[in-house]
């Protein structure tokens, strides 16, 4: 399932991204998130699709009132994007408004919704949105539902919520793709090396669960190994 699986090339300079990518052999799917946006701009997305004829995931997680994020979306026009996170929470009029966008602007990528952040703890839910440890997959679902309304693409999600998203797409009778980070090889979670992902899967169960994607960082930006790593993705077959 390499072809299913985007590398995020965290924490990474754009020169860096590009010495691993000349070691790194099959990845065809890539996400670069705002240190690099924000650093090298629209020439990361370029020059890194073009060189290494990968695809881009941007995940710049857009939030603010709709007109601003459809402004934002109508500035990438014309860039090879495959995917674009926005985040859900920002409402069913903000949505609505980064769908008609890309419909104009950017008709070939994906719009992906990020529910919340798998760095909130259930102290935050209680604190600042006033939602109760009990109630949060509740929470989780009025976003997905907020997102599946508006005819968004996809979601973010961790592996743990796929069982969630996928009975909702089925009462609501809608389809959007799933992509879930938090992933890690198998034996690194039986030896708890997981680094700060707190809700870990590994990616044969993802895909089995019903993820259209991954989203793999560390494991494989810090792989002692890489190749044989990349290997074994290869080598994952799924169920269905
Ligand atoms: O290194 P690791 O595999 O943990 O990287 C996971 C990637 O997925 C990071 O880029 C992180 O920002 C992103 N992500 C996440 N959890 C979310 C949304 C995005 O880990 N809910």
């Amino acid at each position: 399932m390499i072809n299913k699986t985007i590398v995020a090339l965290d924490n990474m300079s754009f020169k860096e991204a590009k010495v691993f990518l000349d070691k790194a052999d099959g990845i065809k799917l890539i996400k670069i998130g705002m240190e690099m946006f924000y650093a090298m701009g629209k020439k990361s997305v370029l020059e890194l699709s073009e060189q290494y004829n990968v695809k881009v995931f941007l995940d710049l997680k857009l939030h603010d009132i709709p007109n601003t994020v459809a402004n934002a979306i109508k500035s990438l026009q014309g860039l090879p994007i495959e995917f674009l996170t926005i985040h859900a929470v920002g409402g069913r009029e903000m949505i609505n408004a980064a769908m008609m966008a890309k419909q104009e602007f950017l008709p070939d990528t994906n719009i992906l919704g990020v529910s919340f952040l798998t760095s909130l703890s259930e102290d935050h839910f209680k604190e600042i949105l006033n939602i109760e440890v009990d109630s949060i997959s509740n929470a989780f679902k009025r976003v997905f539902l907020a997102g599946l309304n508006e005819n968004i693409d996809g979601f973010i999600l961790s592996g743990h919520e796929l069982s969630l998203l996928n009975k909702l797409c089925k009462s609501e009778n809608k389809q959007t793709l799933k992509i879930c980070p938090g992933i890690r090889f198998k034996e690194e979670i039986l030896s708890g090396n997981v680094q700060d992902q707190k809700r870990v899967m590994d990616p044969k169960r993802a895909f089995d669960s019903g993820a259209d994607y991954i989203v793999m960082g560390r494991s494989l930006t810090n792989a002692i190994d890489l190749n044989s790593r990349l290997e074994e993705l290869k080598k994952t077959s799924v169920v269905n």
